[in-house]
């Protein structure tokens, strides 16, 4: 079983896309599931579920437009005030998604890796998230990086704790502490900060999500909820990205 054809700059062209003007990490606030089960007479539970298949459509179109890597927010360190039985159905949907993916992930050559808390998932989950990191482990294609039990605040104290812990056992200066040192301490270590940032079903806020990483993406919101996020939204999303005068404080050319 091969992985999917990538497309070819001429197919990109026909999307009205450019090679050069993708970015490399897309990171996606998966966001609306409740209210497009909702918006269908259907419980909220039944979002999630539907969510799953954008979550596998999306992997597959930005690994065939050669993105370098999806961080996908799945659950936030928010996200433990839902009621129970939600959280339950979420966490059984993460653990069946890692089982069932493995299959595609191989077969699309991706990197997959998990970013968060482990604390407060179940043993269940976090067996089945590392056999599918060990599995993959050698692969090389883009990298598809989960964020559960995530929250941007709670990985910067997780930071400076190892960087005091550092200070404190005499291995590092504080007066040497740089942007580096607290990159290279974040659960992203490693990995390049999202060029873009998606969020579906409308909301014009971050919550929580990449805090340090995301200083300087881009940002594109769409009124879709996520279960009818499709390629059509996402290469409208890169259009976007592809036209944007990015600055970083300084002029344009
Ligand atoms: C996003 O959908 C999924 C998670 C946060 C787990 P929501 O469940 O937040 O859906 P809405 O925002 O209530 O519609
Ligand atoms: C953000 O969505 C978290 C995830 C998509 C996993 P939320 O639905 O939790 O965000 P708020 O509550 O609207 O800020
Ligand atoms: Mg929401």
């Amino acid at each position: 079983m091969s992985s999917p054809p990538k497309f070819t700059d001429a197919e990109l062209a026909d999307l009205g896309l450019e090679r050069g003007k993708l970015p490399r990490h897309i990171a996606i606030i998966m966001d609306g599931n409740g209210r497009w089960a909702q918006a269908q007479g259907l419980p909220r539970v039944e979002g999630h579920r539907r969510g799953v298949k954008t979550v596998r459509l999306t992997v597959e179109e930005c690994a065939r437009l050669g993105i370098g890597q999806l961080t996908l927010y799945c659950l936030s360190s928010e996200n433990w005030k839902r009621p129970k039985p939600e959280l339950d159905f979420l966490m059984s949907l993460l653990e069946q998604y890692v089982i069932e993916e493995r299959t595609e992930i191989m077969r699309q050559d991706l990197q997959f890796c998990m970013i968060g808390r482990r604390e407060g998932l179940s043993d269940g989950v976090l067996s089945e998230v590392q056999k599918t990191l060990d599995c993959s482990a050698n692969n090389r294609g883009m990298r598809l990086c989960l964020a559960v039990n995530y929250g941007g605040r709670s990985e910067l104290v997780d930071a400076v704790q190892t960087l005091a812990r550092e200070a404190v056992a005499g291995t590092l200066d504080p007066a040497d502490i740089s942007e580096k040192h607290i990159a290279d301490r974040l659960y992203t270590a490693g990995m390049e900060d999202p060029d873009l940032l998606i969020r579906t079903a409308g909301e014009m806020r971050i919550s929580n999500f990449l805090l340090w990483q995301i200083s300087y993406a881009e940002l594109w919101v769409t009124q879709k909820f996520w279960p009818e996020f499709r390629q059509p939204e996402l290469h409208e999303a890169l259009k976007s990205f592809g036209g944007r005068d990015r600055r970083f404080g300084g002029l344009n050319a």
